[in-house]
């Protein structure tokens, strides 16, 4: 059945829903406004944040190679913990700022007002300093999703010391690495983390990546006690969280940062080897998070705003934490999963907490979508005026049954593409639009400009596909690799000089709008997670019995997309189903169980060309042929392969499964 090209809001008759939010017109309007003069476009944006020194310098950006810079707000100075917290206290101090619905569906849920919040952020900001950590010295963050992670990052901006989030599903050589890279010198985590009412023994993983070589940068692990399970505390290296806090004063002095001085650093996937130190500063991250979560969400002060995202990924910083805080939110901190105690688990918090605004992953409903409507149908959800999804394409089908069944066919549903490297949402419909296209991120926020290219880098007009790129600065964009300025420039802006390549591809409609077709790169989004084939392939290859080891993405349901691995074993292996369990433990242990295999497939030899390449094109092709048969012109072109009767064996044993 062919789908109408778009659905329209219906809003309740005699509601005054929509009311308040841009029209298309006057959005239209901003955004021609914001190409025409972004300094003064951007100035007023600014205002939004409380400047110690409003800036007068609003941009100063090229990415032509040879006189790069991005600078935003440069003589402006603040402090995020401030714009985030204190300046809400004459004014709503009493407001819950945090909501805390814990995995435990039965426990009670916590409220953290903005006068709460303060006094914490402020009493570890004092703790952080006793400690010797100062402006500029680097926090790593090992948390499950509770408060205190939120109080971590605000205390770390604070002191002005960066933090650097570690998601809480990562393995130890995956801490130590980024802890490594950083030279981390404190580390916050908890004694255990609680996930579906699985612990998860993150002091133990703490503890295991600080016996990794290149790790004794760390001096001091704060260990929160959060489900009182016994943990080895290695003194004095070790402190609980609670008995550094008490004690210290309610009152904590700011730095005062520039506005280009670093807020955090978030690791994450690239095509190659480790993963990379995404640097945001301050002044331009925060305007553009505050300014992005406000106008994309409709936001209003008597909003309850749940986004599921964990702190760990780049939505958790920017619309969990300082998104929503900047604008004196109330933001939900949710520690579960969505499939526990049972599926109706997001709908009943929804409910308890009358929640309006909600924004998830298309993983989570295309896995709650296989469940049936009954679980979303039992419960009441009128509080939802609003719904997005971020992390990764969303299938029409998916679209539309988050649009029907979970909204009720009243509320928006913003589509928004973003990157952790672009600090905020870049492209995605706004909830005045009126009309929406299920599975079509749409169009660019103010002052943001995409363009498609070709493999050459010639740009392409109209409806077409190509290569997404932006060809201008937004305050929000990293401004480098932690510790690897030339990797930022590699990575980003020498594929098409001049301007920045996302690794997506896209395509233009007709309307001008833009629907994202994935990665282009050798990264695979899994559940939305990004995972760099490079990562697993090292992490097979460090195991004593493989010989080589190639990953490559295929189509799977429910995450989107799979890790399909090949692995060829040294001479003598044998192999069985225990060495292929083993291997995906060895993967697990490695980088952490997002990143084991879906599928791993022994492979005799890899396809490579003569001069030694590994060609993954045929592989992917391979892995997303399942058990079909692959006809000969299918694979492309194997004329370069070195050696054709690989892919043969290999086409032969997929089909056999
Ligand atoms: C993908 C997450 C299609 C994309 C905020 C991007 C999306 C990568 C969407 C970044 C979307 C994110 N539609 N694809 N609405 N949102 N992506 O860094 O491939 O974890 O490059 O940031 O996710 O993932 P990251």
């Amino acid at each position: 059945m062919t789908q109408p090209p778009t659905v329209s809001i219906r809003p309740a008759t005699g509601s005054d829903e929509g009311a308040g939010r841009l029209s298309r017109s006057e959005s239209d309007r901003l955004y021609a406004q914001s190409l025409d003069d972004p300094d003064g476009f951007w100035r007023e944006v600014a205002g939004r944040l409380d400047w110690i020194r409003p800036p007068t310098r609003i941009r100063d950006v090229s990415f032509d190679l040879s006189d790069f810079r991005i600078r935003w707000f440069d003589d402006g100075r603040l402090n995020a913990s401030v714009n985030c917290v204190d300046r809400h206290l004459a004014t709503r101090g009493d407001k819950t700022a945090l909501i805390f619905e814990p995995d435990d569906a039965a426990a009670e849920a916590v409220h953290v007002t903005y006068r709460d919040l303060h006094a914490r952020v402020c009493r570890l900001g004092n703790a952080l300093r006793a400690l010797g950590v100062a402006k500029g010295d680097r926090v790593t963050i090992y948390l499950p999703m509770i408060p205190d992670a939120v109080v971590a990052m605000l205390a770390c901006a604070r002191v002005g010391a960066i933090h650097s989030v570690v998601f809480g599903g990562f393995a130890p050589q995956s801490i130590a690495d980024r802890v490594h890279d950083c030279a981390s010198k404190l580390i916050i985590t908890a004694d255990e983390g609680l996930r579906g009412g699985k612990r998860v023994a993150l002091k133990a993983n703490v503890d295991a990546a600080l016996r990794l070589p290149g790790t004794n940068s760390v001096e001091t692990v704060l260990v929160v006690r959060h489900t009182g399970a016994a943990v080895d505390m290695q003194m004095p290296r070790d402190r609980w969280f609670d008995a550094v806090v008490e004690g210290q004063q309610a009152q904590c002095e700011p730095e005062p940062m520039d506005a280009e001085d670093p807020l955090f650093i978030l690791y994450t996937s690239g095509s190659t080897g480790k993963p990379k130190g995404v640097l945001h500063t301050t002044g331009g991250y925060l305007t553009y998070a505050s300014y992005t979560h406000e106008v994309v969400f409709d936001l209003r002060q008597d909003d309850v705003y749940w986004c599921t995202a964990d702190v760990g990924w780049v939505t958790g910083h920017s619309y969990i934490v300082y998104g929503p805080l900047a604008n004196g939110a109330t933001s939900v901190v949710f520690e579960g999963v969505p499939h526990h105690p049972d599926v109706s688990r997001f709908w009943n918090v929804i409910d308890r907490h009358g929640v309006t605004i909600f924004y998830t992953a298309p993983t989570a409903i295309r896995a709650l979508m296989r469940e049936g409507d009954a679980p979303v149908k039992r419960t009441s959800r009128r509080s939802l005026r609003l719904l997005g999804t971020v992390g990764e394409p969303i299938n029409p089908e998916a679209w539309r049954w988050y649009f029907e069944v979970v909204g009720d066919g009243r509320c928006p549903v913003v589509d928004t593409w973003w990157q952790t490297e672009t600090g905020g949402i870049l492209i995605s419909p706004l909830p005045g639009d009126g009309a929406f296209k299920p599975g079509c991120a749409t169009r660019p926020f103010f002052g943001v400009r995409p363009a498609l290219v070709d493999a050459q880098g010639a740009l392409i007009e109209g409806a077409a596909e190509g290569n997404l790129v932006l060809l201008d600065s937004w305050p929000g964009q990293m401004r480098t690799v932690y510790g690897d300025h030339a990797r930022f420039l590699d990575t980003y802006f020498r594929t098409y000089p001049g301007m920045y390549f996302t690794g997506d591809g896209c395509r233009r409609d007709a309307d001008g709008d833009y629907w994202i077709t994935g990665r282009v790169d050798d990264v695979i989004n899994v559940s939305g997670h990004r995972i760099g084939t490079a990562e697993v392939e090292s992490a097979l290859v460090s195991h004593p019995k493989v010989a080589e080891a190639a990953v490559v993405g295929f189509p799977h349901d429910i995450k989107g997309q799979g890790i399909y691995a090949y692995v060829t074993l040294k001479a003598g292996e044998a192999a069985d189903e225990a060495l292929r369990r083993e291997l995906l433990l060895h993967v697990r242990q490695e980088i952490g169980p997002i990143a084991a295999p879906d599928h791993l497939q022994w492979a005799p030899g890899l396809p490579k060309t003569r001069s030694g390449k590994i060609m993954r094109r045929i592989l992917r092709k391979i892995a997303e042929a399942g058990g079909e048969e692959l006809a000969p012109g299918q694979l492309g072109d194997t004329s370069t392969l070195a050696d054709p009767a690989v892919v043969e064996t290999l086409v032969r044993d997929r089909r056999r499964g």
